[in-house]
């Protein structure tokens, strides 16, 4: 039967008790994460959040509470009293901040009984992804992913801190909104009271913060859920968490200033970690020359290099072929990789064929010279130009893909990363950042014949582009810029355009005519004719920024409650079926398919 506390109170926390406490009183309460019987003395780590302390039943203490503790399994919720004691000489657990001392039980409450659990409430356990959802307030009780939680209740304290301190004010905005232009499927919800209409969950407080700037609130924030309803993967999940920042009177310049200075006050306060000051920038085209990416991941080397002119001077069929058809030749050089096998190249060739790469074809540096199959197409003059572009040295492997521009930069830019992998190279614990500005304003989608924003219709296009936009839309850059940690895209935003002659412009670009834009964007036209000031801002993606200041692989892993890939939670079934009467109500049929 469990206890009651009886007015029974916490005297200390599991993580607290050290030598110095010896002789005191103490009552703690928690999880019994070990039991362990030793003929009538029974030893019980007893765990909350903080941590853990060993507790000792001695036979000789009263007969009905030693039974007691004969009856404890593991995770029994257990209140205890006792005495402080120092461990016996050479029994001290110097891995455990306790390790010093017991808590001599004379005293003890069982709370809460608790079935075995289906898995150890262990750090570090290898559980599957499915186990581990599925019950996912026992995996939050492992110590490890209680410490993550901390890190992210920690990293959310900081940027409230750092923020305010800087003159920014919180505002919460809506959840049930218009539907807002940021490239993914809406999260809709019906209407009850207005039957046929619909809400959209917000994919960002976009216009909302915009709308905060028209009405004079000049520096704005918000740690705040964003709804997407994408296709899934490892960073992303359909809901996430940004920090959302916008800023008046400034400019680009400004708020990638801001946002450094935040980002180090969060890796300083939160983790100690130094970073640059300031944070390297590279152009969205260079991004895409040197890595094949627009999120490079800069911690280490195997650049992208341009080969047209060592092709031209080859007699290779194969590369002269696609620069002829307009194609492009690029290689890395995999530094210190010569020694691969056959095989380790063969299936670095299946791997690029994922990214649709024809063929990859290699060069081994050794002493004696250039070693492969193609060096026979490849004149004295030719390898001393691809010698010294890739400033190859023996011991280096050199890879080549020749095919269309994006083929090219998708499958050397995946393959740079697959190598340091299979290098070592991808420490968790090393922090590379990059800015990347001035990406493309718009993109061509095949699908509906159209230009598209690549971030959102309201951003502002590059002064210099202004002017030849219409003429070549494809060419035009916008004033938006990434912030980028090891690959990953940790924060993104734009200058806003704030005159309504430029963003007519833009809404012909993109095929919206007057109607549609009104329909559409109506709001924030109208309010823009009140007074839009100059204004830009950014968001950070808090789960992925989290996920790296733990040094987790995926954002599942620093969230409470995440999704599975099916955007699914294995713990409660969401999503499930909803009531005839539900659906009555807000007037929806179901068609099943
Ligand atoms: P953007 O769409 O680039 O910009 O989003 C900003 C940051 O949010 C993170 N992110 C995600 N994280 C987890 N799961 C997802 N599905 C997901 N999608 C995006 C990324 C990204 O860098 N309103 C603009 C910002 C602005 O212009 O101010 C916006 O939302 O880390
Ligand atoms: P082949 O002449 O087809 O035997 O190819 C010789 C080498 O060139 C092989 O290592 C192929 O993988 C490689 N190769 C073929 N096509 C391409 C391509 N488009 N880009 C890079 N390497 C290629």
């Amino acid at each position: 039967m469990p206890e009651s506390l009886d007015g029974w109170k916490r005297t200390h926390h599991c993580n607290a008790l050290r030598k110095e406490d010896i002789g005191k009183e103490a009552v703690l309460m928690g999880w019994v994460a070990k039991r362990r019987d030793h003929g009538g003395v029974i030893f019980v780590d007893l765990r909350d959040r903080e941590g853990v302390t060993q507790v000792v039943f001695r036979p000789d203490i009263e007969a009905e509470m030693h039974a007691k503790a004969e009856s404890i399994r593991n995770e029994f919720v257990l209140a205890v009293q006792g005495r402080v004691e120092p461990r016996p000489e050479g029994m001290a657990n110097p891995n455990l901040d306790t390790g010093a001392v017991d808590v001599e039980c004379n005293a003890v409450k069982v709370l809460n009984e608790a079935e075995t659990p289906p898995f150890q409430i262990e750090p570090d356990q290898e559980l599957s992804e499915e186990i581990r959802l599925r019950y996912r307030y026992l995996d939050l009780r492992r110590p490890d992913v209680q410490a993550t939680m901390l890190l992210r209740h920690k990293t959310s304290q900081e940027v409230r801190k750092h923020l305010a301190d800087n003159g920014f004010l919180e505002i919460e905005t809506p959840y049930l909104m218009k539907s807002t232009p940021e490239g993914a499927r809406d999260y809709l919800v019906p209407s009850r009271v207005n039957r046929g209409s619909f809400y959209a969950l917000p994919q960002s407080p976009q216009t909302y913060k915009q709308l905060l700037m028209v009405a004079g609130y000049e520096k704005y924030f918000q740690i705040v859920r964003c709804f997407r309803d994408e296709d899934l993967r490892g960073d992303r999940q359909p809901e996430f968490t940004q920090i959302d920042i916008e800023m008046s009177f400034v400019e680009e310049n400004d708020v990638m200033e801001m946002a450094e200075n935040l980002t180090r006050h969060v890796f300083k306060s939160v983790i100690g970690q130094d970073i640059p000051d300031p944070i390297p920038r590279m152009t969205y085209q260079e991004a895409v020359d040197r890595y094949g990416v627009d999120r490079p991941d800069t911690r280490f080397g195997f650049e992208i290099v341009d080969l047209a002119e060592a092709a031209e001077a080859s007699e290779f069929q194969v590369f002269k072929n696609v620069i002829g058809d307009g194609g492009q030749v690029r290689g890395i050089n995999a530094k210190n990789c010569c020694s691969f096998s056959r095989k380790q190249i063969d299936d670095l060739t299946a791997y690029v064929a994922k990214f649709g790469a024809k063929g990859l074809a290699w060069i081994k540096v050794t002493d004696a010279g250039f070693e492969s199959s193609i060096v026979k197409f490849f004149p004295e003059a030719a390898q001393s130009v691809l010698q010294e572009a890739l400033e190859a040295e023996p011991g280096d492997l050199l890879l080549f893909v020749a095919d269309k521009p994006g083929v090219v930069a998708d499958s050397l830019g995946n393959l740079r990363i697959e190598l340091a992998r299979q290098q070592g190279l991808l420490d968790p614990s090393q922090y590379a950042f990059t800015w990347v500005t001035k990406f493309p304003l718009l993109e061509y989608d095949d699908e509906s014949k159209r230009y598209v924003a690549c971030h959102h219709p309201f951003t502002s296009p590059l002064d210099e582009d202004l002017n030849g936009m219409e003429a070549d839309p494809a060419r035009a850059r916008a004033k938006a810029y990434d912030l980028v940690l090891n690959g990953n895209e940790i924060a993104g935003g734009s200058v806003r355009i704030n005159r309504a002659d430029v963003q007519d412009r833009m809404f012909r670009l993109l095929g919206i005519d007057e109607e549609e834009a009104e329909e559409k964007f109506g709001f924030l036209l109208s309010a823009f004719k009140y007074g839009a000031p100059p204004h830009c801002g950014i968001a950070f993606g808090y789960d992925r920024l989290v996920a790296l200041l733990a040094q987790k692989e995926f954002i599942r892993d620093v969230i409470a409650f995440p999704k599975t890939n099916a955007a699914a939670s294995l713990m409660d079934s969401a999503p499930s079926e909803v009531s005839d009467a539900q659906l009555r109500e807000l007037g929806l049929r179901l068609i099943h398919p």
